[in-house]
């Protein structure tokens, strides 16, 4: 067998090398969040109208490259699994495509087949002596994608850390690579204003010592994190990493001591956060970033014994359904791992699922609480699956009401101007007969 490094010397070339791998008619697979890999998709980007018919399919876009110009998506067209701000606009006006999944699920499409993939674009950490590489940021569907690709083209950057877990590539699987030395984005934390504390204290209080935590994306999870401070002996099992959690880590919240399920590691499918982040994940013996087929399997999360898992919605209804992903019809991200760790924390031993939100949308005009959905909306999270919602003026527990006992509990967290609205609607709706 060749020496990895003869190996590496000879897959090394120039983005423009790279593409020569790329057939009109493929589905380019590109990791999660900053697992994106930028050179290469530049690269595809400038020589986009040399091909034809080629799909990039990637979960939350962090930048917006010039094959998200409408003129060129019959040469280039993206297809997303999760909106970022990059790519929102695009789906918004309905030439990016949108594929429902499950952030579980969505290995299982490429292996079955379901969601083609043809060839994969990932950034990925120096190779070590042995011949890996780290896939780090972004392990996701990736890994299932490598399994499956004709092509797999990857962008070694040393600012990628070389983190632990299933997420290593021998660089006998890898077709091509680049070398770049670009940053790595860098998402901060939100700013927590007294609606988002008051949400976080809420759940705070009901979240014991040596929970294990599941930490959703947009602002009020990571608000919530930063409440957390004070507690001991937290766990980590979550799909995102961020610098929420690093915080936890770093004042010592978080042990991984009392996990029942993997003790002493934390576990995670993507990272998104600061350099701090990406420092701190490199050989990292306390934590594994791992496929999301395990790190969101509810059938896997849920052996975790008090599984507490945070996200964020946008719009409930008083039956519980929750519309996290799209206002009206018009999408604003997607599912993510939502519906996985609220089935996950309703399988653990002393799990809780909260889904938090303001009551209110655009200057307390719009009740975030609805007597149903708005006409067109996504619902991410069924009314069978649905525990804790917590606004700022409470918390609603749904699971096992019925109902009549939901639709009380809930206006009973709606912005007090909408209650008597809602009782009313309630009421014409039969809810409350
Ligand atoms: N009607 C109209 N507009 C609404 C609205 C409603 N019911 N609810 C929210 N909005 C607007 C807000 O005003 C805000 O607009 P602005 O940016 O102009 O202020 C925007 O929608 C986003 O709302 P916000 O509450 O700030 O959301 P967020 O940025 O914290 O993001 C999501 C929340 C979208 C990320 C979250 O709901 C989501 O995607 N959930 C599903 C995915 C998930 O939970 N996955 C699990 C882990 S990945």
């Amino acid at each position: 067998m060749q020496k990895p490094h003869d190996l590496y010397q000879a897959r090394r070339g120039s983005a423009l090398d790279a593409l020569a791998h790329v057939r009109d008619g493929d589905t380019i697979i590109v990791p999660t969040g900053v697992g994106e890999p930028p050179t290469l998709l530049a690269a595809l980007s400038e020589q986009r109208r040399q091909f034809n018919d080629i799909r990039v399919t990637q979960l939350l876009a962090v930048r917006k490259y010039a094959y998200f110009d409408p003129e060129t998506a019959h040469h280039v067209r993206h297809a997303s699994l999760f909106f970022s701000g990059a790519s929102r606009e695009a789906g918004q006006q309905g030439w990016a495509d949108f594929i429902p999944n499950h952030f579980s699920e969505i290995p299982s499409l490429i292996e079955r087949g379901d969601m083609p993939c043809d060839v994969v674009f990932s950034i990925a950490s120096p190779m070590d002596e042995h011949g890996y590489f780290s896939l780090s940021l972004g392990v996701d569907y990736t890994m299932a994608a490598i399994k499956k690709a004709r092509a797999v083209i990857l962008e070694v950057n040393p600012n990628v850390p070389f983190a632990n877990g299933p997420c290593h590539i021998h660089i006998s699987q890898v077709t091509a690579l680049v070398e770049s030395r670009d940053a790595i984005i860098e998402v901060g934390l939100p700013k927590i204003g007294p609606v988002q504390e008051a949400i976080g204290k809420y759940v705070s209080d009901m979240i014991p010592d040596g929970s294990t935590l599941q930490i959703g994306y947009g602002g009020i999870p990571d608000a919530v994190v930063l409440q957390l401070t004070g507690k001991h002996d937290l766990g980590i099992h979550s799909e995102m990493i961020g610098d929420g959690i690093l915080k936890l880590v770093e004042c010592g919240s978080v042990t991984n001591r009392k996990k029942n399920f993997l003790p002493g590691k934390m576990v995670a499918t993507f990272a998104l956060g600061s350099q701090r982040l990406y420092q701190f994940m490199h050989q990292n013996s306390m934590l594994e970033m791992h496929p999301s087929n395990f790190t969101n399997d509810p059938h896997i999360a849920g052996q975790n014994n008090q599984l507490m898992a945070i996200n964020a919605s946008l719009q409930v209804d008083l039956l519980g359904q929750c519309g996290s992903e799209s206002i009206a019809h018009s999408p604003y991200s997607g599912t993510g791992g939502q519906s996985d760790f609220v089935r996950s924390a309703n399988r653990s031993a002393g799990g809780k699922a909260f889904i938090v939100l303001p009551s209110t949308a655009k200057d307390n005009a719009i009740s975030r609480v609805v007597p149903t959905l708005t006409a067109g909306a996504h619902v991410s999270t069924s009314k069978n699956d649905v525990n804790y919602v917590v606004t700022e003026f409470g918390v609603a527990q749904l699971r096992g009401k019925s109902a009549r006992q939901r639709a009380a509990a809930l206006i009973a967290i709606a912005h007090p101007d909408f209650r008597a609205e809602l009782r009313e609607a309630a009421n014409r709706l039969e809810i409350f007969r």
